[in-house]
C-alpha cells in the first residue's frame, strides 16, 4: 500500500541506475531514454556532471545566500555571456516563474500580465494562475488576479487584451505540456516588436525549451529575440533541482536587498551541476551537433510515421518533438516501454519526445524503429 498521494499516475517501474542515454530498472531491464526525466537530463547521465557533484559533496554542500558565491557567479556568467542580464537562482520552474511575475510587476508598477491559452507555467498559485488551462486550476478556488489569456500565435488577441495597466506578456516559445506547439516566427517577432514599442515586458518561459532542448542554448535564439525576462529550470543542472530567473539589468532595482529570496536557491550542489552542464553544452560545436541530430530525428520520424494510420502530425523544434495521434496514449507509452523505449505524453493526443540531446546515430535509429513498430 502506498503512503504517497495519488497526484501522479505512476508506472510500476523503479529505475535503479542510468548510464549515457539508457536507464536500467530494478529487474535489470534496460530502456533507451527518449524523455530525459521530463526534459531534465538533457545531457543524458553524464560523467562530467556526476563528477562535479561528487567533487562538490567532498568540499561543501550548503552555504546561505548571505555570502559571496563564486559558483552562482560562474553559472550566471555562462548563461548570459556578454548580454546585459542579471540572474536570480531558485529551485524549480514554478519558482522561477514566480520570480519573473514578481519582478515584472514591481519593475513596471503595473499588475496585468497576458499569458496564452493552453500555456503551462507551473503549480504554485502565481504560476498556476499564469497557466492558460482550466483543468490545472480546478478545485483550488480563486487564483492570483490580473492574468488574462490571449490566443497563441494570434497578435490581434494580444492587442485586444493589452491596456495601459499591462506589465508583461509571458509565453513559452514551444508550448510543451499542452502538446508541443511551436510559436510562429512571425508572431514572436511581432510580439517582441510590440513589447518594445509599448514598454510592456516580454517574459519567455524557457523552463522546458531552454538548456539545449531545441538545439540552441535558449529557444529565443531560434526566434532572434531578447526578452526582458526569461526563466529556466529542468535541464539547467541536468537532474539536480534548480531554477533561474534572468532579467535585463535595467530591471535590477526591483529586486534590491530584501525584496525576494530563497533558502536553497543557487545552492552549491545545483550550481556545481549547472556549471558542468553548461560547460559541456558550450563546448564548440556541441549544440550545432545537437541541433543537427534533433532535426535528423524529426525528419526520420516524419518519414517513418507519416503513413501510419493513427499519426496525424509530427512537429517540434530540435529535440522537443510531438507526435500527434488518434491512438490511445497510455497503450502507446506502454508498448514503447515493453520494447525498451521511454517516451512521454502531452495534452490529450500527443506522444512527446524529449530525448537527451546527446543521442548517437545508432540510438536515433533504434528509437525511430521502436516508434515505427508501436504505431503499426
Ligand atoms: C514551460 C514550463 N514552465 C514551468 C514549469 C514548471 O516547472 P517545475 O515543475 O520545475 O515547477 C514547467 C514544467 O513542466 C514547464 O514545462
Amino acid at each position: 500500500m502506498t503512503k504517497l498521494f495519488s497526484n501522479y499516475k505512476r508506472a510500476a517501474i523503479d529505475f535503479a541506475s542510468a548510464q549515457g542515454n539508457y536507464l536500467t530498472d530494478t529487474t535489470g531491464k534496460t530502456y533507451l531514454d527518449f524523455s530525459s526525466g521530463i526534459g531534465v537530463t538533457n545531457l543524458g547521465y553524464h560523467p562530467r556532471v556526476n563528477q562535479a557533484l561528487t567533487d562538490q559533496v567532498g568540499n561543501i554542500l550548503h552555504q546561505p545566500n548571505l555570502y559571496y558565491n563564486q559558483l552562482q557567479e560562474d553559472v550566471a556568467g555562462l548563461l548570459t555571456g556578454d548580454k546585459d542580464y542579471l540572474a536570480f537562482f531558485c529551485n524549480s520552474g514554478a519558482e522561477a516563474n514566480e520570480a519573473a511575475i514578481k519582478i515584472a510587476r514591481k519593475a513596471s508598477g503595473k499588475q496585468e500580465i497576458i499569458t496564452f491559452q493552453n500555456s503551462f507555467h507551473g503549480r504554485t498559485f502565481g504560476s498556476m494562475s499564469a497557466t492558460g488551462q482550466d483543468k490545472i486550476k480546478q478545485g483550488f478556488g480563486e487564483g492570483v488576479p490580473h492574468f488574462s489569456y490571449a490566443i497563441f500565435n494570434d497578435m490581434d488577441s494580444v492587442k485586444a487584451l493589452a491596456n495601459k495597466e499591462t506589465s508583461a506578456i509571458m509565453l513559452e516559445l514551444v508550448q510543451g505540456e499542452s502538446g508541443v506547439q511551436p510559436a510562429d516566427k512571425a508572431f514572436v517577432k511581432a510580439l517582441s516588436d510590440y513589447c518594445q514599442e509599448t514598454g510592456i515586458y516580454l517574459i519567455v518561459d524557457e523552463v522546458q525549451t531552454g538548456i539545449g532542448r531545441t538545439g540552441k542554448l535558449f529557444a529565443c535564439e531560434h526566434y532572434d529575440i531578447e526578452p526582458d525576462i526569461f526563466t529556466l529550470a529542468k535541464g539547467l543542472a541536468n537532474g539536480v533541482p534548480v531554477g533561474a530567473m534572468l532579467a535585463k539589468s535595467s530591471l535590477g532595482g526591483a529586486f534590491s536587498y530584501g525584496s525576494h529570496g530563497s533558502t536553497f536557491g543557487g545552492n552549491k550542489l545545483s550550481m556545481a551541476a549547472a556549471k558542468a552542464t553548461l560547460e559541456v553544452m558550450l563546448t564548440p560545436d556541441f549544440l550545432d551537433t545537437a541541433l543537427e541530430n534533433g532535426n535528423k530525428l524529426q525528419v526520420k520520424l516524419q518519414e517513418v510515421l507519416s503513413d501510419k494510420e493513427t499519426v496525424t502530425t509530427v512537429r517540434g523544434l530540435g529535440y522537443m518533438i510531438g507526435i500527434e495521434t488518434t491512438g490511445n496514449l497510455s497503450e502507446l507509452v506502454q508498448a514503447a516501454r515493453d520494447k525498451g523505449l521511454i517516451v512521454l505524453t502531452a495534452g490529450t493526443n500527443v506522444i512527446r519526445l524529449l530525448p537527451p540531446i546527446t543521442l548517437s546515430d545508432a540510438e536515433i535509429e533504434k528509437g525511430v524503429a521502436i516508434l515505427s513498430e508501436i504505431f503499426d
